[in-house]
């Protein structure tokens, strides 16, 4: 078992197989951005899986695929297929912006991808365009009603609420997640980077009490992912709602989670700058006993929480660099 020194327990690891994304949703990436990470820097399939067999042995059981966008590396299914068969690997999931998902959804699930998770900030075309920089709400649309239909165990749709740009949507959102049976999760935005655009996000612990009265919410107790949301459901069960509230009220003290970037560095926490480079290892001939030393040392690294309120400049990599 991992455990930091904060007596939390790390069972959660979240994998970052690119950091490149076809989009440049304004509180992810800089218009125009172009410093991405070099190939040759990428860990490949078989040194990720590596990573992901020592994180196994060392009792961390629940994986997720995520980028920049994972559905750019080439033939992602392949790699979830050696993921899954791995001895401790208990469960594997994926968070997508869905605009290469039509065609990719029924191999995912088939190489045993368990859930999946969807960035829609809005369902008006021209909204979408002006976060995203890309006219892509069709596609993803089309992700979507792929995915409804590949058999994951759940499909959950992550909005970001941001002032005066589509908190006004969340309605929408709430009557189009209960047509299609998806999971609505709201997310509050954090400061990551200097993406060059003024982002406000939403309040959400505020906005809870109206929520609930609105949609009729009640506390669910039903476990649903292995992540920070709350969850809430309507009392005819055909409706659900997770918040994920790092501003307003943030969930450090049970954090059971690290990441791995698409060069192989673990990141310790989301909110701070606390890494541990696992390449040189894997490159440099280590043994599976050097590199299982090696991640719980980076553990022994992790911070008790991140500074998004007081400090909001502090983090200077984008979110794309460690998929959130
Ligand atoms: P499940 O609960 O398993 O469905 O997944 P998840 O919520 O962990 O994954 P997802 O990739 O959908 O993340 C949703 C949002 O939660 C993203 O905006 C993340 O940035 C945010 N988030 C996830 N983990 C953390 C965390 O450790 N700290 C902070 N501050 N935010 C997080
Ligand atoms: N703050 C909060 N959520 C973010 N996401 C990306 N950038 C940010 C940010 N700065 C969300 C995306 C995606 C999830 C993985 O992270 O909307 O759903
Ligand atoms: Fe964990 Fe850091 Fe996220 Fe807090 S901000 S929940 S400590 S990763």
């Amino acid at each position: 078992m991992l455990s930091d020194r904060f007596g939390r327990t790390i069972d959660y690891l979240r994998v970052s197989v690119t950091d490149r994304c076809d989009l440049r949703c304004t509180y992810c990436l800089p218009k125009g951005f172009k410093g991405f990470e070099e190939p040759a820097n990428w860990l490949t399939f078989d040194e990720i899986e590596r990573v992901i067999a020592a994180f196994a042995r060392l009792g961390v059981h629940r994986y997720r695929l995520t980028g920049g966008e994972p559905l750019l590396r080439r033939n992602l299914p392949a790699l979830a297929r050696k993921l899954t068969a791995l001895p401790g690997v208990e469960d594997l999931s994926l968070t997508t912006n869905a605009t290469q998902l039509a065609s990719q959804a029924a191999a995912l699930t088939d190489a045993g991808v368990s859930r999946i998770n969807v960035s829609l900030d809005s369902l008006q075309r021209d909204r979408v365009h002006a976060i995203s920089g890309s006219d892509c709400l069709d596609k993803v649309l089309s992700g979507l009603k792929a995915a409804s239909g590949a058999g994951f165990r759940s499909v959950k749709v992550n909005m970001v609420p941001m002032e005066g740009v589509n908190d006004d949507e969340i309605e929408a959102m709430v009557a189009f997640c209960i047509e299609h049976g998806f999971i609505l999760r709201l997310i509050e935005a954090m400061p990551m980077g200097q993406t060059g655009q003024n982002t406000r996000g939403v309040d959400l612990n505020a906005l809870l009490p109206r929520l609930r009265e609105r949609f009729d919410l009640h506390p669910s107790s039903r476990e649903l992912g292995g992540g920070p949301a709350r969850y809430w459901e309507r009392a005819d069960g055909k409706f659900t709602l997770g918040l994920i509230t790092p501003m307003s009220q943030h969930f450090c003290p049970t954090c059971n989670r690290v990441r791995l970037s698409v060069d192989g560095t673990l990141y310790m926490c989301l909110g701070q700058e606390a890494s541990y480079e696992l390449r040189p290892l894997l490159r440099g001939g280590a043994s599976d006993a050097e590199l299982e030393a090696a991640i719980r040392a980076a553990i022994e690294l992790k911070p008790e929480r991140h500074e998004f309120v007081e400090s909001p400049g502090k983090v200077v990599r984008f979110m794309s660099m460690t998929g959130g």
